[in-house]
């Protein structure tokens, strides 16, 4: 049985602003095997990472990812509202963490955020973006927009990809068929044990999310989900080192 990997929600966002190249660069040195990170785009159609729709929470600004342009967004902080310490971070570009990431043994999960009505857009500006980079092999896409998933398989095809569900599918494996994907990205209470490991056996790829707590974090590994997600993702290294030896 494969190791359980540990991906980095938003990066190490419980020690270090999410989202941000210093959450990202944190995660790779606690060992994690990946990053989990939000994808929207600018107004001029730059792919950012930012969770929000809007700027308040985590910038220096306020409004609409969507109402400004890269250059605006460039000018924030996206540290402050987090600590002082981290006050000149910038919210990235989807460029900036492909071209960091090539040097760094890690998987990008991007998660598509984003408009409904962008879906065509963000697909043709994000999925080039990443072949430019070469970095076919090193990504997971996916999204609560299942549409955006199966548009990915069309236009896109080599990419990996994966669905985010909050509440249980009634039957995920023909609909993950029909989506035409093996990930499963689910709220980490919405399964029973005995659905997680039927799952597992029919070849689904599951990542549970947001999975903070010891036990829980003990539980998804010892069940051999593929990856769980984590803000903690050093305490969850460390579980999964306790547990494999
Ligand atoms: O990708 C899993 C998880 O990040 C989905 O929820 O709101 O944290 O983006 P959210
Ligand atoms: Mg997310």
């Amino acid at each position: 049985m494969n190791q359980t990997k540990v991906f980095a929600h938003r990066g190490f966002s419980s020690q270090y602003p999410e989202n941000t190249m210093a959450a990202f660069e944190a995660a790779v040195k606690a060992n994690a095997d990946g990053i989990e990170l939000d994808v929207q785009l600018t107004l001029d159609e730059v792919p950012v990472v930012i969770h929000d729709e809007t700027l308040d929470r985590t910038t220096s600004g306020s409004g609409l990812v969507q109402s400004h342009t890269v250059e605006e967004i460039k000018k924030l902080s996206s540290g402050a509202w987090f600590s002082q310490t981290y006050k000149n971070e910038q919210v990235p570009t989807l460029e900036e963490v492909l071209v960091w990431s090539k040097d760094q043994s890690i998987v990008l999960n991007i998660e598509l955020k984003g408009q409904i009505s962008d879906r065509y857009k963000a697909a043709s500006i994000i999925f080039p973006l990443i072949e430019k980079h070469g970095l076919e092999e090193q990504v997971i896409i996916s999204s609560f927009d299942h549409k955006v998933i199966a548009l990915c398989k069309e236009q896109a095809p080599m990419l990996e990809t994966a669905i985010i569900v909050f509440a249980a599918l009634f039957e995920p494996v023909p609909y993950l068929r029909k989506v035409d994907t093996l990930g499963y990205h689910f709220y980490y209470k919405s399964l029973l044990n005995e659905e997680i490991e039927d799952l597992i056996k029919r070849g689904i790829r599951l990542r549970p999310y947001t999975v903070n707590d010891d036990h829980q974090i003990k539980k998804f590994i010892q069940l051999g989900c593929e990856a769980i997600i984590t803000d903690h993702p050093k305490k969850a290294v460390d579980i999964r080192r306790y547990y494999y030896n």
